[in-house]
């Protein structure tokens, strides 16, 4: 016969007692301390403070306990989840801090750290104005073109009306690649690239080609072996030497400052007819040295012009010999030397200065000229 409710008195479980619930919270806490990272803890949690963990299952057995000890055991058991869950969160921010002062030591960027031995080069003057004298052509529509360092003696000479007794084909300037009959050379100026340009494409043309060219000069303050040069060929119909002139006091202009103007000597070149020397106004004193009173001016030594290069209207026979016909078209076509621009646009007095390759002498330049 069952005994009635008011006289049940089950025996208190095991899990309920202080002994049981003291090692429980001893165990945790002996764990939440061993535990020594954060992953190390979360499985802590699981184990001493989860669903299954021996503190709640013995608060489960509460419910069955008679009233009388339900007050005392709940206390107990609250008591020492309480006491747990402290000690997990202390262990947390412990464990929490540990961790973000390996990350930031891991991932600490040493900004006193010596980052590069050598200091970066810098792109040589020659690069840059090169750029900028194409870019200014570039806005006019201008296309950039290349051509070969070893030219054949054909488009380096011959197309361009130098017969072989011109004296430029002597043995005194041009580099010749061996064997003596190759026909090929060190193309000694641009001006070929105008040749293969024609060559290639019909007009309209308008073009640029800055590059290197060789002659046989000793290295010295004013002479290279090594030079670079820039040429501009436009070939289109009813060419004038009025575009010739407006294209290059453009040039000046956007290189050397607004207002300037350019200069035209009769000259001449084999491959221009007519021909003519080019000069620049003076960008320093724009002519006032050579005025009564005007101080001395060095950069133009007081002449209030500078030579800058050579330039006119396509001979014809150029022409002709790249399969144009002259009745139909025209072109104008100039060259200079773009050791010389920097030379007297920057002051720079020894041409070795530009050859050599040192830093100190480039790296002042920067990225603009
Ligand atoms: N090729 C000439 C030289 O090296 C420069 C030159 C003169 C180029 C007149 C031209 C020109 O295109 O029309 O000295």
């Amino acid at each position: 016969m069952p005994a009635s409710s008011g006289s049940f008195d089950p025996v208190a479980p095991e899990s309920l007692s202080e002994e049981s619930v003291a090692a429980a919270v001893a165990a945790a806490l002996a764990a939440i301390t061993a535990a020594a990272d954060l992953p190390a803890l979360k499985q802590v949690r699981l184990d001493h403070a989860g669903d299954r963990s021996p503190l709640a299952l013995a608060n489960r057995e509460i419910g069955s306990l008679p009233p009388s000890a339900k007050a005392d055991a709940g206390k107990r058991i609250g008591k020492a989840r309480g006491q747990v869950r402290a000690a997990m969160e202390q262990r947390q921010l412990v464990l929490e801090q540990e961790r973000d002062e390996q990350v930031l030591r891991q991932e600490a960027v040493d900004v006193t750290m010596e980052y590069h031995p050598f200091g970066r080069g810098g792109r040589h003057p020659l690069t840059t104005i090169q750029e900028r004298m194409a870019d200014i052509f570039v806005a006019m529509g201008y296309d950039v073109v290349d051509g070969p360092e070893v030219e054949s003696e054909w488009h380096n000479f011959d197309a361009l009306n130098l017969g072989p007794d011109h004296p430029a084909r002597s043995m005194q300037d041009t580099f010749f690649v061996e064997s003596a009959d190759s026909g090929l050379v060190l193309r000694t100026h641009t001006s070929p690239v105008q040749i293969r340009t024609m060559l290639d494409r019909p007009p309209p043309i308008y073009m640029v080609a800055p590059g290197r060219v060789f002659r046989t000069d000793e290295l010295d303050a004013t002479h290279t072996p090594v030079f670079s040069q820039i040429e501009g060929l436009a070939v289109d119909r009813n060419i004038t030497m009025a575009d010739l002139k407006g294209t290059l006091d453009h040039f000046a202009e956007a290189l050397f400052g607004a207002g300037l103007v350019t200069r035209l000597r009769p000259s001449y070149f084999p491959f221009t007819e007519p021909s003519a020397e080019l000069d620049l106004q003076c960008f320093v004193c724009r002519g006032a040295s050579t005025q009564d009173g005007g101080a001395p001016c060095r950069t133009c030594s007081s002449e209030g012009w500078i030579e800058w290069g050579g330039c006119g209207m396509v001979n014809p026979r150029v022409l002709t010999a790249c399969g144009i016909d002259p009745q139909e078209y025209s072109g104008f076509a100039f060259g200079m030397g773009l050791e010389r621009t920097l030379m007297f646009r920057h002051g720079i007095t020894d041409m070795r200065d530009m050859v050599e390759g040192d830093v100190r002498f480039t790296r002042p330049f920067g990225l603009e000229v």
